[in-house]
């Protein structure tokens, strides 16, 4: 079986089903373009208290608008909870296989799974990642599913779901204020679900090859990433790839399909993917999402009549399915949802 999960973590050749279409092959790996200016908000303002919210707000909007992501600093997060949650991330991949095989799972919607790429089985061409993924919120009702290996992992995974739950609702508020929407207008059934998602990258024998991810948005409401300390993440800003630069202990925001309709497109996701290089790396990718039978629909708020509704309401179920069928490609997983004007 040339499941990567099976390999564990010296590759010595690419199996042929892991080489990435010519045409689809990430370009000028030598020379990445790398901005120097990509935009750090600075929440120490919003955390705690509610002071001068407006100028965070607009940051954020402006960061969306231009680089469609932003890394954060003072996000009330621990630098010492973010490496201890990297440090268990990092040891269950270096794990021998075997302690991973007994999570391995086909179902995408299993509550814990350990899998490879992204739908395996959907795939022509599998992407050179492996993942564990799972449930998180409540902390209480999945815990005890969660991997027993390593022992700390538990306890700290806990601690840190809970502390980028708390992040990623108050950054929600911030946008819904922006929006022009309740500030808790996501708190329900919207932000219901949350997963935690640690992606491993095995370092590939010719990274011009493989690819980690292929370009994608997130089908969820929000991501928040944390990318360790290698190179491999890169945004499509102005129909130009370019490397997001490691900063050691901040998370990185990106919006998913989610937020991109609920605000009617006044906020987008952004398109990213993830370049395979010759060292391991290893992310921590937290999502939120609706519940699975949660109806999502352009907010009221953000559409008129010079503005209408760029998309249908539906469950939330329904998009993930359409997104895995058409294994994350953004234009067919959305079109089942549009409106054509
Ligand atoms: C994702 C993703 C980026 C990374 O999991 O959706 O984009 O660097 N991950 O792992
Ligand atoms: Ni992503």
């Amino acid at each position: 079986m040339e499941k990567l999960v099976f390999y564990g973590f010296n590759h010595q050749h690419i199996p042929p089903s892991f080489i990435i279409h010519p045409e689809k092959r990430p370009r000028k790996l030598d020379h990445p373009v790398v901005y120097h200016n990509t935009p750090i908000i600075d929440l120490k303002d919003c955390v705690d208290g509610a002071l001068d919210r407006s100028a965070t707000i607009q940051q954020i909007f402006k960061a969306i608008e231009e680089f469609g992501f932003f890394q954060l600093v003072n996000d009330g997060v621990h630098e010492e909870l973010m490496e201890e949650a990297m440090e268990v991330s990092k040891e269950f991949f270096e794990m021998p296989v075997e302690d991973r095989l007994s999570l391995y799972r086909e179902d995408p919607m299993h509550p814990v799974r350990v899998s490879s790429s992204i739908v395996y089985e959907n795939e022509e061409v599998h992407y050179w990642r492996d993942k564990l993924r799972h449930l998180c919120h409540p902390v209480e009702e999945f815990k005890h599913l969660w991997p027993s290996k390593p022992t700390k992992y538990k306890e700290v995974i806990a601690a840190y779901s809970v502390k980028v739950r708390a992040l990623a609702l108050k950054l929600l508020e911030l946008i819904c204020e922006g929006l022009g929407l309740q500030p808790d207008y996501f708190n329900g059934e919207l932000s219901q679900m949350q997963s935690i998602l640690i992606n491993h990258y095995p370092p590939s024998p010719d990274p011009s090859l493989t690819l980690g991810l292929p370009k994608h948005i997130d089908p969820n409401v929000i991501t928040i990433l944390l990318q360790g300390d290698s190179y491999g993440f890169q945004v499509l800003k102005d129909g130009e790839w370019i490397d997001v630069k490691p900063l050691p202990n901040t998370h990185l925001v990106v919006l998913g399909h989610q937020l991109q309709i609920i605000s009617n497109e006044k906020l987008k996701g952004v398109e990213h993917r993830v370049v395979s290089t010759n060292v391991p790396r290893t992310t921590i990718a937290m999502q939120i999402h609706p519940s699975m039978d949660c109806v999502v629909e352009p907010a009221k708020e953000v559409i008129d009549e010079g503005n209408p509704a760029k998309y249908r309401s539906f469950t939330y179920q329904e998009f993930v399915d359409s997104y895995l069928t058409s294994v994350i490609d953004t234009q067919k997983s959305t079109k089942p949802f549009k409106i054509l004007a």
